[in-house]
């Protein structure tokens, strides 16, 4: 039976994320455009049944929006991460006090171990942990310890490309993954139904599977028909302000 996820954590864009850490060559974000952007995420995560508790912004840390990467939400517990990015250190505070409100049994990844969860994918009980800029074979350790304490299990991903696992792999369930890039040659994937994306559509490799529907971002057409043929509602949502900071879809919430 398909799991469910019930809830949603966000975080308001900070003005601040003109400042965010980008690879990308596409301008500065529009802050109002995010906001308008944001809202509608939001709308969509509820379409698909879950509440959605919203954090109020945190100037002091631009990236802050992209919630995903500093916990890690399972069915089991919480892991509070420690990014990789230094000036995204800052983003796990409080993370705790807003996690216990859904969770008993909060973990942590602790120095010299980063973690950031945009390179951890959920698979059922299987939890991929890539290996990137930001996330280190200490942190990968130190949660797939975590993950076997608590019943489940985790697997490693080197990473060569990309900035995050999630970048180029999305586990929309049933068996199916999108994946694109250097993750084709992984023989661990080849269990998978392999949903390839087109290298000029790659930034919709990150798509979230909510409830039995798919959030795809908005404009990448071959995408959202290969995920429709595969039988999935799908729900586009516009995140090309967040793309200018190298941000996906997933990246902007917690679900669990
Ligand atoms: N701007 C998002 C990140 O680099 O983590």
């Amino acid at each position: 039976m398909e799991k469910s996820f019930n809830y949603a954590v966000v975080r308001r864009p900070a003005e601040s994320m003109i400042n965010g850490i980008t690879t990308a060559s596409l301008g500065k974000p529009d802050y109002i455009n995010a906001l308008k952007q944001h809202d509608a995420y939001i709308d969509a995560l509820e379409k698909c049944g879950l509440t959605v508790k919203v954090l109020k912004a945190d100037e002091n840390f631009p990236d802050s929006t992209f919630i995903e990467d500093a916990a890690l939400c399972t069915p089991a517990c919480a892991v509070i991460t420690n990014p990789g990015a230094v000036t995204r250190k800052g983003e796990i505070a409080g993370m705790r006090e807003v996690l216990s409100e859904f969770y008993d049994v909060i973990e942590e990844i602790h120095s010299p171990g980063t973690l950031e969860a945009g390179d951890v994918m959920m698979a059922g009980s299987h939890y991929y942990v890539g290996l990137s800029a930001r996330t280190n074979n200490e942190g990968a350790e130190q949660l797939i310890a975590i993950l076997n304490k608590h019943g489940m299990t985790g697997s490693k991903i080197p990473l060569n490309e990309m900035l995050h696992l999630k970048t180029g792999l999305s586990y929309i369930e049933n068996n199916n993954l999108l994946i694109y890039g250097e993750f084709l040659r992984e023989k661990e994937f080849d269990k998978f139904n392999k949903i390839i994306i087109d290298p000029e559509e790659s930034y919709s490799a990150n798509s979230v599977w909510v409830n039995g529907k798919v959030l795809v971002p908005a404009g990448f057409k071959g995408t959202r028909e290969k995920i429709k043929t595969a039988g999935y509602e799908v729900i586009e949502v516009d995140v090309s302000e967040f793309r200018k900071l190298d941000g996906g879809l997933s990246c902007l919430s917690l679900r669990f």
